[in-house]
C-alpha cells in the first residue's frame, strides 16, 4: 500500500465547487486523494505536483486509469506559479495540499525518515542537496540546538546537541539508528512515544524546507483561485495548523477568503480506527470571494 489518505470523503466536499473544474493536488503522493476526487467527479480536471522521485513513478503506473484527466508535474509546490504558467493556467477552482510524507516515504528505510534506517537522509526530493546527515555532523551545536527547538519543540535540545557533538569526536553519525542512540542515551522514553521522535520532525521540517513551502504556496493562492475557488490543506504538526490558520485568518479578514471552516476538521473515529495515522490531521478550507 502506497499510502492510505487521509479524510478523502471531507477533501472532496469540501474542494469541489465546480463539477466540471480544473483543480490542482499539490501532493499527490500515491494519486489517493486524486483517484478518489476523479471518481465522484467524472468531470473535473487535475494537475498534480509531487517533488518525489518515487511519486512520479505512481504517477507513471496510474496514468492509464487517469486518461487524459491529468497533468503531473515533478516540482515543489512552492514553485505552483511559475510551473501552472509554463503550461498557460492562470486560474484553477481548487487547490488542495495534504502536506508532510507519504507512509510510503516514511516506510522505506532507504529514505532514513523511520528511527530504523540505514541511511541518515530524511529528503522528499533527491534532487536536492541537504540531507540530514551533513546536518547532523556539520552544524554547529548552537544550530542543532535551535533546529530540534524551533521545529520540534524538543525542550532537551541543548543536551542533545551536546550528545551528538560529543559522539561526532569519535566518528561520524551514518545512520538514523545511530542518531536515535545519541538521542536516547540523553532522554528517556515517556510513555509509548520514542524520545528521538521530536528531532528527527524537526530535522524532516528543516531538510525539506517544509514550513516555508507552506508559506509560499498560502500566499500564492489567492492570486491562483478563481472566485468561489477553494483551498483545502491538511497538516499533520501544530507548527504547520498554525501558519495555515493565520494566514486564512488574515486572508477572510481582508475579505479575500470566507472561511468554511470555522473550527479545524478532523478525521472520525472510524477513519482513525482503520489509519491511526489519520489521528493527528488538520483540515482548514477557504473560499475565495473577490476574484
Ligand atoms: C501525505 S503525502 C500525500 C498523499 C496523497 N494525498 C495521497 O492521497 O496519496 C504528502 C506528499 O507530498 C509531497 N510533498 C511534500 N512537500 C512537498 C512540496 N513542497 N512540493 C511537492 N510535493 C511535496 C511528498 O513528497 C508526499 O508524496
Amino acid at each position: 500500500m502506497y499510502h492510505f489518505s487521509v479524510m478523502p470523503l471531507e477533501v472532496s466536499n469540501y474542494l469541489v465547487n465546480k463539477l466540471d473544474g480544473l483543480y490542482i493536488d499539490c501532493t499527490f503522493g500515491g494519486g489517493g486523494h486524486t483517484s478518489y476526487l476523479f471518481e465522484k467527479f467524472p468531470s473535473i480536471k487535475i494537475i498534480a505536483f509531487d517533488w518525489d522521485e518515487d511519486s512520479s513513478n505512481q504517477f507513471i503506473k496510474k496514468n492509464n486509469e487517469f486518461n487524459d484527466r491529468i497533468n503531473f508535474i515533478r516540482e515543489n509546490f512552492k514553485n505552483i506559479k511559475q510551473a501552472l504558467a509554463n503550461i498557460n493556467v492562470y486560474k484553477v477552482d481548487g487547490i488542495l495540499a495534504d502536506i508532510g510524507v507519504s507512509s510510503k516515504q516514511f516506510d522505506d528505510l532507504a529514505r532514513g525518515f523511520s528511527f530504523n534506517s540505514n541511511v541518515l537522509d530524511m529528503r522528499m526530493d533527491n534532487r536536492s542537496q541537504l540531507t540530514a546527515k551533513e546536518i547532523i555532523n556539520e552544524y554547529s551545536n548552537r544550530d542543532l540546538a535551535d533546529i530540534f527547538y524551533k521545529y520540534g519543540q524538543e525542550y532537551r535540545s541543548r543536551q542533545i546537541a551536546d550528545a551528538i557533538c560529543a559522539r561526532r569526536q569519535r566518528g561520524m553519525i551514518n545512520t538514523a539508528v545511530e542518531l536515535k542512540d545519541v538521542i536516547c542515551s540523553v532522554k528517556r522514553q515517556e510513555g509509548k512515544i520514542n524520545p528521538a521522535t521530536k528531532v528527527f520532525q524537526s530535522l524532516r521540517i528543516f531538510v525539506n524546507k517544509e514550513l516555508s513551502n507552506l508559506e509560499v504556496l498560502l500566499s500564492d493562492a489567492p492570486d491562483l483561485l478563481s472566485e468561489h475557488g477553494r483551498i483545502v490543506i491538511i497538516s499533520f504538526h501544530s507548527l504547520e495548523d498554525k501558519i495555515v490558520k493565520l494566514n486564512f485568518k488574515q486572508n477572510a479578514d481582508n475579505k479575500i477568503y470566507k472561511l468554511l471552516t470555522k473550527k479545524v476538521v478532523t478525521a472520525t473515529s472510524q477513519e482513525i480506527k482503520i489509519n491511526p495515522r489519520s489521528r493527528s490531521a488538520k483540515m482548514r478550507v477557504c473560499e475565495k470571494i473577490n476574484a
